[in-house]
């Protein structure tokens, strides 16, 4: 994460209107800017479930949010075919 997009993020974030006990669903989420600005809004009531098709820039996500101290109860993973089937990974990938 580049701490040059924090001030983006933080307005994309607050632009959400996420509140306590939201879940949110950060869909090409890369290693988690977004969804990881959202974590402190929706509590540990609330879940932010990462999806990206990049199961490598998902766990790169999974560290940082375990570096930064979030309690994982609060996290789901999703790698992008398991939220939406249509989008496994196939040949359409290298064209
Ligand atoms: C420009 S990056 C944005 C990452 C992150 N949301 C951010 O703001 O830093 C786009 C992300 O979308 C993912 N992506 C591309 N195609 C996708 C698809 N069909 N479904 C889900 N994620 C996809 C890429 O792997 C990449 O992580």
């Amino acid at each position: 994460m580049l701490p040059q997009l924090y001030e983006f993020r933080d307005n994309v974030v607050r632009g959400a209107s996420i509140a306590l006990g939201d879940v949110v669903l950060d869909v090409g989420c890369g290693d988690g800017l977004l969804g990881i600005g959202a974590l402190p809004r929706v509590g540990d009531a609330g879940v932010v479930i990462f999806s990206d098709v990049s199961t490598d820039l998902l766990s790169r996500c999974r560290e940082l949010v375990t570096e930064l101290g979030f309690s994982t109860g609060a996290v789901s993973w999703r790698p992008v075919y398991q939220t939406f089937p249509r989008y496994r990974p196939g040949p359409w990938m290298s064209s």
